[in-house]
């Protein structure tokens, strides 16, 4: 097949759900691929490896409900070069509208001689041999010489002919054990385009691992050197260290588009949804510094920094929150903030406060930031509103009983039943159905707060020399986030009192915000 490419268009090929999957930690259900893969159609990837038919029924079962589902992208699943691997993967993506073959081989000389046992001659002739094969059973065929960058280039050469000739369309390069270098890879891309007999009708990829910290860096100078295709996955999930991160190499290449001149078709303000959905799905947390999707990607708290933010976001961001999908610009309050951040946040609460009061507040806001990683809006409505909680709440509800069934009969739900205080004497006992019994909790909490509340993030961590389990809860209410922060014995107690701070902080915000008296005061 010939394959038509607009020398500017780099593919994106998404791997999350096939190399990504494969790392510990990360294996997904079907229902979660579908999630996954829904999000990656959302995003408008050209490409989607939905996994390794071959490798187990469930793989065969979740590449075939992603092709049955998901239209747009081209539908792809790896196959080893043999004929009973690609006969499964072409049965798994027959209902895909467009699909795709990955069949690749080893090719250094540790691949050929360690794990394969074969000569340079016997590989040529199966990747003659299978490629024609696989070629008969899907119109669309890529190949990847695994381990490429630890080939000897004449030999890589030659695999790359034998592949080409025998009907593949794409050529993907991988450095399977994240070894190269930028100038190296660019090279070596380079390379390849010049000598292939037939280059200009195929596509070049690249497919980076980070075991050295350079994925995405040499995708990028893959790309310089002729690449037209970056194999990456979400969060830059994958074997070992990982893949290629998608997010970085697109807003890469978006952000500097002066640069390097090239296109992706990736729906950008879909990055961020799409990150969230995975670490959801596979139950692991999204580190705070990672670029683009990360908490702290575009959070400041640098007083200077937040000064230059607030005159003109140009001064330190060189990306726009809402380009990748994030909520808001986060200007996080802390020791480090100046009185600038804390007037915009305390006007961004709905007050209308004088420089005066900002100026009368800032001690206390200073000293409590100092004894506090951050400031929440709660600590800033106590700090104008004067309003004081006791036993370190945020807000006025006290917990008294926590009781949670989930070993309940056939056709009933999971339930709550969570009985809180108000500091005005108010108690009230709720019983709550829910997906499980914490989910039940949290609405029965609500319910009780009368707080419209919805879990947007819940972090566990078991300390295990503490014995303690600590919780994070992001609570939406209202389009704002709130963040609760618990640390009980028992798992369910923490996730419930982490819920609760955070709704606690919502209800205050709520009975206080704007305070009528501080609006009219400065008026
Ligand atoms: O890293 C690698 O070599 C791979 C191939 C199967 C493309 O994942
Ligand atoms: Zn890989």
């Amino acid at each position: 097949m010939t394959t038509q490419t607009d020398d500017t268009h780099v593919k994106i090929f998404d791997t999350t759900l096939r190399d990504g999957e494969q790392a510990p930690g990360f294996s997904m259900s079907t229902d979660a691929k579908l999630v996954v893969a829904r999000a990656l159609q959302a995003l408008n990837v050209d490409i989607i490896e939905a996994g390794f038919a071959a490798a187990s029924p469930g793989d065969t079962a979740a590449v075939r409900a992603v092709a049955e589902e998901i239209t747009g992208p081209v539908i792809c699943s790896l196959s080893r070069l043999n004929e009973a691997d690609i006969e499964a993967s072409a049965r798994a993506i027959e209902p895909a509208a467009k699909k795709r073959i990955h069949t690749f081989i080893g090719t250094s000389p540790t691949h050929r001689e360690a794990k394969l046992k074969l000569t340079k001659d016997e590989i040529l002739k199966r990747i003659s041999e299978t490629v024609r094969f696989a070629r008969s059973a899907c119109e669309d065929i890529e190949f990847s010489p695994e381990d490429a960058i630890r080939t000897e280039r004449d030999y890589l050469l030659e695999a790359v002919w034998a592949a080409i000739e025998a009907g593949a369309a794409t050529i993907n390069i991988p450095d399977t054990v994240g070894y190269t270098t930028p100038e190296e890879i660019a090279d070596l891309f380079r390379f390849l385009k010049a000598e292939t007999a037939g280059a200009e009708n195929v596509v070049f990829s690249t497919h980076c691992h980070d075991d050295l910290g350079m994925a995405v860096a040499n995708s990028l100078a893959a790309v310089r050197g002729g690449a037209r295709q970056i194999e990456c996955a979400i969060n830059g999930i994958g074997e070992r260290a990982g893949n290629c991160s998608m997010e970085e190499a697109v807003m890469a290449l978006a952000t500097r588009r002066d640069f390097f001149g090239l296109e992706t078709q990736v729906e950008t303000t879909k990055l961020y949804p799409a990150s969230v959905a995975l670490s959801r799905v596979t139950h692991n947390p999204i580190p705070r510094n990672k670029a683009i999707v990360g908490k702290n990607a575009f959070a400041h708290e640098a007083g200077i920094h937040q000064h230059g933010v607030l005159a003109d976001k140009r001064t330190y961001e060189i990306m726009d929150a809402a380009a990748v999908g994030m909520p808001s610009n986060a200007i996080v309050l802390g020791k480090h903030s100046g009185k600038h951040a804390l007037a915009a946040r305390v006007k961004a609460l709905g007050f209308k406060v004088s420089k005066h009061k900002i100026e009368d507040i800032f001690p206390d806001f200073k000293r409590l930031a100092d004894t506090c990683r951050e400031v929440t809006d709660a600590d800033l409505v106590k700090l104008v509103t004067g309003n004081a909680y006791t036993d370190g709440r945020a807000g006025p509800w006290r917990m008294r009983r926590t009781e949670l069934r989930a070993d309940v009969e056939d056709g009933t739900r999971p339930y709550a039943r969570i009985t809180m205080e108000h500091d005005n004497g108010d108690r009230r006992t709720v019983a709550h159905d829910g997906d499980g019994p914490i989910d039940a909790a949290f609405a029965a909490v609500c319910a009780i707060a009368d707080v419209p509340g919805r879990i947007s993030v819940l972090d566990l961590h078991h300390l295990a020399a503490e014995g303690v389990v600590r919780a994070e809860a992001v609570v939406e209410v209202d389009d704002r986030l709130f963040t609760g922060h618990a640390q009980e014995v028992d798992i369910a107690d923490a996730a419930v009192a982490a819920f609760v701070a955070a709704v606690n902080q919502a209800a205050a915000m709520r009975a206080s915000a704007p305070a009528e008296e501080e609006m009219a005061a400065t008026q």
